[in-house]
């Protein structure tokens, strides 16, 4: 594995040199606040080894990489039942794209597409008060990572929330349609602070765990979730996970990826190692620029693909 080690240090110094970096979010304006210059790299591999290079101890908004963790909650707390609220297609369209909606019946099409995410913290908020629900989120993820450090970051929540237009347009879209069972205003604050929680790349390749061992916590052996909801998670992350330019991680990378608009992509190798890297600029579908290019670099050094044989 001195190989996996070197590979990372050659994308960390490769990725400094990097001029072109892509546009930091700013729709979210506390968001638009981080340095551009920032490259963060891990690798937890399922014998164990933290492979870090770059910022990789540095906490970032992960946004939306959150929605494998809240997707992982809510099939766990209604099972399949999830699947008549919201669909398990690629939508082709940006992230918070409503036009799919109305000819839908407010269904979304996926679980990572910010409707979807919405019905999602609506499904966690049953039974609970939104700070409950939140509270259950962020230790099942500080459970995930074995790191009881990890936050949510209160000032991106209040910025997101104070100029989340487009997501109460979703929220009140899908309401209309009995497809939000609290009131948006609820459902939108949970979504809200599982979006503004704060990891480092080895914390959330740490969260990562589970995915690229089959369903289980490679350290403790112990099952969190089954091996066929594992793999199918997997299979929502390379389909949807960078929502209209999916296709295109799948193509150039070949591993199933989450992306967030704070950077942050989680990579799953399944067998070998979780991967997190964060660069904050963005390309055009909002996914990070350097970070995708980072993930395609290092499964080609490492002859990594889910379409290997
Ligand atoms: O709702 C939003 O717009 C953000 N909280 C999350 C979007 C996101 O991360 C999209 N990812 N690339």
């Amino acid at each position: 594995m001195a190989e996996l080690e070197q590979a990372l240090a050659d994308v960390a110094a490769e990725m400094a040199e990097r001029v072109d970096r892509g546009e930091v979010a700013t729709y979210i304006p506390q968001l638009g606040k981080v340095d551009p210059k920032k490259f963060g790299i891990a690798a937890v591999t399922n014998d164990g080894r933290v492979i870090l290079a770059g910022d990789a101890d540095q906490p970032f908004s992960i946004q939306s990489v959150s929605k494998v963790f809240t997707l992982t909650l809510a099939l766990g707390k209604i099972g399949d039942a999830l699947w008549h609220r919201v669909g398990r297609e690629p939508s082709g369209n940006p992230f918070n794209s409503i036009v799919q909606l109305e000819h839908e019946n407010g269904i979304p099409r996926n679980p990572f597409i910010n409707a979807g995410a919405i019905v999602v913290s609506d499904v966690l908020l049953a039974g609970h008060q939104p700070r409950e629900a939140i509270g259950e989120i962020l230790r099942f993820i500080q459970f995930l990572a074995d790191d009881e450090t990890i936050i949510i970051d209160r000032e991106v929540a209040a910025s997101e929330r104070a100029t989340g237009y487009r997501n109460f347009a979703l929220a009140n879209y899908m309401k209309s349609f009995g497809n939000l069972h609290h009131e948006p205003e609820l459902a939108l604050g949970v979504y809200f602070h599982h979006c503004a929680i704060a990891m480092s790349c080895r914390q959330l390749a740490m969260a990562g765990r589970f995915l690229a061992d089959g369903g289980r916590n490679p350290a403790t052996g112990h099952s969190v979730v089954s091996a066929e909801r594992a793999r199918r998670i997997g299979a929502l992350m390379l389909t949807c996970g960078h929502y209209d330019g999916s296709g295109d991680f799948a193509f150039r990378v070949g591993i199933p990826g989450k992306s967030g608009v704070g950077g942050g992509i989680l990579g799953i190798v399944p067998g070998v190692a979780s991967l997190a890297v964060w660069s904050p600029g963005l390309n055009e579908n909002g996914n990070s620029k350097l970070g995708s290019i980072a993930l395609e670099k290092l499964a080609r050094t490492m002859n990594w693909s889910i379409f290997a044989p």
